[in-house]
């Protein structure tokens, strides 16, 4: 992973915390990696944590500075991980929404996606959720399924996020088919 581009972009789940181990985990292997937050998930997380983890400013605003932070973000990585990601940014993928930078940076960014859903059992269950997973899966996004297991919110049950060494261990996966190792 020495010296790979990575973009992990964090939507407004709980599993928020659990994303800054998957992100030290790979600044370690040595990936650059940018972190691009939706504004629910700064009120989980601090962007500040991803910032010190990564040694780079974490991208938040469409309209900021820098003139098309979306594309610039798009055309230096090579893999794009949504974790967690919310049944907001599933659906938003689905229907090639943009109207925010983590949704136009999907739209932006042509090379692999990984999408790493959590969310509570009903939440993950419910048939417009299922559709845009379906949805997305045939539009060539690859999908780490939720686990079951404790929720946040108390419940058991399917949709709580993969654990961060799985998701490194899809990361590196699919970086290795990117570069044909
Ligand atoms: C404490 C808290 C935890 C939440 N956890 C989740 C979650 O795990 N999964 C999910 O899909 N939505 C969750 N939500 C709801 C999302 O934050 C909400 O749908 C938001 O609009 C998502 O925006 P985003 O996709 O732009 O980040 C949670 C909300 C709160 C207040």
């Amino acid at each position: 992973m020495n010296g790979r581009e990575l973009v992990v972009g964090v939507t407004g789940g709980i599993a928020a915390y659990k994303t800054a181990a998957l992100v030290s985990r790979l600044v370690q292997a040595g990936a650059g990696v940018s972190v691009v937050m939706t504004r629910s998930a700064t009120k989980l997380v601090g962007p500040k944590t991803f910032e010190a983890l990564t040694g780079r400013p974490v991208g938040i605003k469409t309209f900021g500075p820098g003139a098309h932070p979306h594309i610039e973000l798009a055309e230096r990585a090579e893999v794009l991980c949504i974790a967690p990601a919310t049944a907001n940014i599933l659906a938003k993928a689905a229907w090639g929404l943009a109207d925010d930078l983590l949704s136009t940076l999907v739209l932006a960014f042509d090379g692999p996606v990984l999408m790493v859903p959590a969310m509570n059992t009903r939440m993950w269950q419910k048939p417009a959720v299922q559709r845009n997973v379906r949805q997305l899966a045939a539009d060539g996004v690859e999908l780490i399924e939720p686990e079951d297991g404790y929720l946040s919110c108390g419940a058991h049950g399917p949709g709580r996020m993969a654990s961060p060494e799985t998701i490194f261990e899809a990361i590196a996966r699919t970086l290795a088919t990117a570069k044909g190792e």
